[in-house]
């Protein structure tokens, strides 16, 4: 099978180390990819926004498989036109991701199917947010119900920081554009937060190992939120007896509940959980595979993940034997540029990464490029060092030891992941 893979991140990185390893594969084309990924397939410059230009590209290159990593072209229903043209694609039709588009509509559905989450209002109008929060001090959360590239929720601990979330969504600023212009304003929860990625096929689910963000820039969780400065696998908060409430309470009603509406669910479902002292809650739903999750879930799949994603994009995984999930750990340390998330240089010559493998952690490319021959600096979130260990301990100590040993000007990465995992380990 030639496969397609939409993105250029450490999530498409991992998605397409994970592919090269199945026997179905016969190749893979980076759509667009990155440095990193051209070790797995060819790189073809594409622009993710741009559906006719994918699927031309599919066309072109003959793909039998397309898997489709970042949000922004399945919420723009990449999927569907696909689908149209008789290609085969894993992920959500439009309708379906909306779970991750709008918080609105993923909030209006967990709320007709009875799934556990924070209490909310949705919102269009100014005054009238105003006037709900004069009756609901903070702590409070303040969310654009569109798509924020991860930035568009607020954690409020004052009522000066709603009163100016609200103002700065809905007032003149619109600093989301049309994602902010519908609000919702959800209840503070409490709690530690994790991740967990249901493969579907609409109505049967395969669980990848669990995983923990770290969502903010410094360390102790200070700072403003990023993308994600590094992640392990499994998450020990997510317990056996969490996870299976989680999957009677939340997955099995949530896909349940979009076959009755009409948009069924095939692709990763990411529930996003916080377990609060009420048992757990659904902080977001995102309609892909998380990053850096991806980095630290996917070298845990022992079974042949390919096949499992021609499995669910066929709704046969019923069928599917091959599940298996490794014994040990993961973790992953993300290298990010000097200023991130807020404005950072790029260009900035990178060394050290054949050093960094020979410790044996593994170097995930995520916002790299190749300029006169040089590799570079291009995103925020430069690469993702990952380390694999019988435990969390093993494996942090080998993503710690390879990050140490990659140099570019300002590289800069948290130097407590893995942290919390390690406190629940020893109790
Ligand atoms: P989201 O974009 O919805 O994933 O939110 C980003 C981050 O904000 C989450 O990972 C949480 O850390 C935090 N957050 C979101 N909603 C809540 C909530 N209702 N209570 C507390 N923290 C929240
Ligand atoms: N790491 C968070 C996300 O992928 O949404």
């Amino acid at each position: 099978m030639k496969v397609m893979i939409i993105g250029s991140g450490g999530r498409e990185h991992a998605i397409a180390l994970a592919v090269q390893k199945s026997p179905l594969c016969s190749g893979i084309v980076c759509a667009p990819g990155n440095p990193g990924m051209a070790n797995q397939g060819r790189c073809v410059p594409v622009n993710v926004s741009d559906n006719a230009a994918l699927l031309k590209l599919a066309k072109d290159e003959a793909v039998d498989f397309t898997i489709v990593g970042p949000e922004v072209p399945l919420v723009n229903g990449v999927v569907d036109l696909f689908r149209t043209h008789g290609l085969r694609v894993f992920g959500p039709t439009a309708g379906a991701a909306a779970l991750e588009g709008s918080k609105a509509f993923s909030k209006a559905i967990m709320q007709k199917y009875g799934v556990p989450t924070a209490a909310f209002e949705t919102f269009t109008e100014l005054a009238s947010a105003q006037s709900f929060l004069k009756a609901h001090p903070a702590p409070i959360v303040v969310k654009a119900s569109g798509l924020a590239a991860g930035k568009g929720a607020v954690v409020c601990l004052t009522d000066a920081e709603a009163e100016s979330a609200i103002e700065e969504m809905l007032g003149p600023q619109a600093i989301f554009g049309e994602s902010g212009k519908t609000v919702v304003i959800e209840e503070f929860m409490d709690g530690e937060e994790a991740s967990l990625f249901a493969i579907c096929d609409g109505k049967d689910y395969v669980l990848l190992a669990s995983a923990q963000d770290h969502k903010r820039i410094f360390d102790n969780d200070l700072g403003p939120n990023t993308g994600g400065m590094g992640a392990y696998a499994p998450a020990p908060v997510a317990t056996e007896s969490l996870v299976t409430q989680v999957c009677r309470e939340v997955i099995e009603p949530t896909l349940a509940g979009m076959i009755l509406e009409g948009v069924p669910y095939t692709g990763v479902l990411y529930v996003g959980i916080m377990a609060t002292s009420k048992g757990p809650r659904v902080v977001e739903y995102n309609c892909r595979l998380g990053d850096p999750e991806a980095q630290v879930v996917l070298p845990l799949f022992g079974g042949d993940f390919l096949a499992l994603l021609e499995h669910a994009e066929r709704g046969a995984l019923s069928q599917y034997t091959g599940v298996s999930q490794s014994q040990g750990s993961a973790a992953v340390i993300v290298l990010a540029s000097e200023g991130y998330p807020g404005n950072y240089p790029t260009g900035l010559p990178i060394e050290g990464i054949a050093e960094a493998e020979a410790t044996g952690a593994k170097v995930l490319h995520a916002g790299t490029r190749m300029e006169a021959g040089i590799l570079v600096t291009a995103g925020g979130r430069v690469l993702g060092v990952v380390g694999v260990g019988s435990d969390l301990r093993e494996a942090l100590a080998q993503a710690y030891a390879g990050a140490t040993q990659v140099k570019y000007k300002g590289v800069f990465y948290r130097n407590d992941i893995g942290q919390k995992g390690l406190a629940r380990c020893s109790n």
